[in-house]
C-alpha cells in the first residue's frame, strides 16, 4: 500500500508562540507546492493555540492528560488540544518515558483519550541502548506495542513511530539495516495484533537531517518521519520535506 507520508517536526521545547507562528508561515511558503507528504509541526502547548494550518499542513501536541478535567494541575486534557485545532497528539515519546517516567500503563491510557476525543495518536516505541545490545529489540517494541495500544479495537487513526532512544538527539542514526529490520518487527507484531495494520504509518525518528533524509525514507516500511533537533530549521525542515516528496512521486 503506497501511503501518503508524514513528515513530523517535534519541537520539544523550543520556541515561544510567536517564533513558532512565523516558523510555520516561513515553512509553508517554501513548501507551496507540497502535495504528496503530510506535514505536521508539534509545539509546546503554548504555541499550538489558533495555528495557521490546513492539509496538507497540520498540528500535533507532545502530550496530553488521558482525563478531560480535573484537579491535575500542570496538566492539558485531549479536548483543549483538540479546542486549539490540532489533529495529532504525541504519546509516548521516549523523553516522555525515560526523563519524566511515563509507564505503558499511562501511555495506554492517553492513547486511549486520544481516540476517544477523535483525535490522533502518534505513538512513540523505541529501545534503549543497553536494550538493543542485549538482543531485546524486537522484545521491547512488542510489549511497548502490546501494552500500549491495550484494549484499542482499530489501528485506523493511530500513527507509530520508531524512535531507538540511542540515536534520539546523539547525531548517531540507525543504519539502513537496523532501521529496515525494526521497522519489520514492528510490522509483524502489529499484524498479529491488527489484520488491517497495512494501513497504518510507521515513521522513523532519531537524528533525521537533509543528508540523510533521501536514504532513510527509501527504507522499506518507512512511511515517513518523527524529527527533532532538524525540525526548529526552517531550510532543514523544508529540505527533509522536499526530499519525502520527490522520493514519493517516483513511486506513483
Ligand atoms: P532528533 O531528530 O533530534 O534526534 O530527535 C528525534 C526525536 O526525538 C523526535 O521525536
Amino acid at each position: 500500500m503506497n501511503l501518503t507520508p508524514i513528515v513530523a517536526g517535534n519541537w520539544k521545547m523550543h520556541k515561544t508562540p510567536s517564533e513558532g507562528a512565523s516558523f510555520i508561515e516561513l515553512t509553508k511558503n517554501l513548501l507551496l507546492d507540497i502535495e504528496h507528504v503530510s506535514v505536521i509541526f508539534a509545539p509546546p502547548f503554548t504555541g499550538l493555540f489558533d495555528l495557521n494550518v490546513k492539509p496538507p499542513f497540520y498540528s500535533a501536541a507532545q502530550n496530553c492528560h488521558w482525563e478531560q478535567t480535573g484537579a491535575f494541575t500542570g496538566e492539558i486534557s485531549v479536548s483543549m488540544i483538540r479546542d486549539c485545532g490540532a489533529e495529532f497528539v504525541i504519546i509516548g515519546h521516549s523523553e516522555r518515558r525515560h526523563v519524566f517516567g511515563e509507564s505503558d500503563e499511562w501511555i495506554n491510557r492517553k492513547v486511549k483519550a486520544v481516540l476517544a476525543g477523535n483525535m490522533k495518536p502518534i505513538l512513540c516505541i523505541g529501545e534503549l541502548l543497553n536494550q538493543r545490545e542485549a538482543g531485546q529489540t524486537e522484545l521491547v517494541l512488542k510489549s511497548q506495542l502490546e501494552q500500549g495500544l491495550a484494549g484499542v479495537e482499530a489501528l485506523e487513526n493511530i500513527v507509530i513511530a520508531y524512535e531507538p532512544v540511542w540515536a534520539i538527539g546523539t547525531g548517531v542514526t540507525a543504519n539502513a539495516n537496523q532501521v529496515e529490520s525494526a521497522h519489520s518487527s514492528v510490522r509483524n507484531i502489529l499484524k498479529e495484533l491488527y489484520p488491517e495494520s497495512d494501513t497504518i504509518h510507521v515513521l522513523y525518528g532519531g537524528s533525521v537531517k537533509s543528508g540523510n533524509a533521501e536514504e532513510l525514507i527509501q527504507i522499506p516500511g518507512v512511511n515517513g518521519f518523527l524529527i527533532g533537533g532538524a525540525s526548529l530549521d526552517v531550510e532543514s525542515f523544508a529540505s527533509i520535506t522536499r526530499t519525502v516528496e520527490t522520493v514519493q512521486l517516483r513511486t506513483l
